[in-house]
């Protein structure tokens, strides 16, 4: 039995349908990221599936239960950060820690918690006072109270420094060691591909793209491609005396990799052709790249042509 399991998804806000018709479904112990442009539609769904929000069509499950009317069973097994996450000024972390535990009903050893978040060093300086990592970290930890089997973490690093994005990573992959199973939304997507069993990318409330980072990639992205940066014409050499695919722009050539043989044309033309380059690589789409094909300007404005 999945953890998570979604048919037909729909929620309206009057004329605003922000979730379409979404369908997908979480393993226990995976980790699952929502991807989508600001207004996709990924807290509202998230919210429906903590039993925050009431959906307008379709169905929901987790951990077998209907978030709405079994939010109350379903609330002490799910650990949630929402979106901006923000507590009062004044309890220090460890307060809050052992607030937290005492609504739950769950004996909570608060040194374990911080030290789980890597917040010892902060735990007793009032929230209002806590950089935005640390609240951010603080957030994770209280949604760990209650020893949850699915944590909803909508948007956990936003505004956080490298450092502090890198330490709610390892929160996470213990989460997922410990065999829990996370929800995740995110705009960094190099954090999707780090974390991710599986994303699904969100645009104007429909998926448009889902599976593991590498089944995107390669369904949606472009082969590999070999960069080149030279002073010369390389371009005019290369479509002049090779079959190659080239195209370029600013002193930057990119050749399509067909295929293997490809790689040693390119490379033995570029020799021969004499001119001055430099600083040659050799990359396929990444998820940010099909991300922005899917649901960047250029994707919108082809799909609302359409
Ligand atoms: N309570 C509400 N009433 C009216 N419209 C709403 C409400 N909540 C969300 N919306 C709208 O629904 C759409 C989806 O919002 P949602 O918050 O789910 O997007 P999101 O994908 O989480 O975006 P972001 O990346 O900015 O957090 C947006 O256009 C938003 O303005
Ligand atoms: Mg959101």
């Amino acid at each position: 039995m999945p953890a998570i399991e979604v048919e037909g998804l729909k929620k309206n806000y009057g004329e605003l349908q922000a979730v379409d018709g979404i369908s997908f479904s979480v393993e226990k112990g995976e980790v699952f990221s929502l991807l989508g442009p600001n207004g996709a539609g990924k807290t509202t769904t998230i919210e429906i599936l903590e039993g925050l929000r009431q959906k307008g069509g379709g169905t929901t499950t987790v951990l077998d239960m209907d978030p709405w009317s079994k939010g109350y069973d379903l609330h002490k097994r799910i650990g949630v950060i929402p979106q901006g996450f923000k507590f009062l000024d004044y309890p220090t972390p460890r307060e809050a820690i052992v607030y937290y535990g005492v609504l739950f009903g769950k004996k909570v050893d608060p040194d374990e918690l911080l030290r789980r978040v890597i917040l010892e060093d902060a735990a007793n300086i009032w929230f209002q006072h806590l950089s935005g990592g640390q609240k951010q970290k603080l957030g994770m930890a209280l949604s760990l109270v209650n020893d949850p089997e699915v944590v909803f973490l909508d948007e956990p690093t936003t505004g956080l420094d490298p450092q502090a994005r890198r330490a709610v990573w390892e929160v996470i992959r213990k989460l997922k060691t410990e065999g829990r199973t996370v929800m995740l939304t995110t705009h960094y997507l190099e954090e999707a591909e780090e974390l991710a069993d599986r994303v699904a990318i969100m645009d104007h409330g429909k998926i448009v793209a889902m599976g593991t980072t590498e089944e995107i990639e390669s369904k949606y992205g472009s082969g590999q491609r070999m960069i080149v940066k030279s002073k010369g014409d390389l371009l005019k050499y290369l479509k002049e005396n090779t079959k190659l695919e080239v195209e370029g722009e600013g002193g930057s050539v990119t050749i399509i990799l067909r295929d293997k043989a490809d790689a040693f044309v390119a490379l033995g033309a570029i020799q021969e052709s004499g001119v001055d380059w430099g600083d040659l690589t050799i990359r396929r789409d990444s998820l940010e790249d099909v991300f922005l094909k899917l649901v960047g300007e250029e994707g919108r404005s082809e799909k609302e042509g359409a």
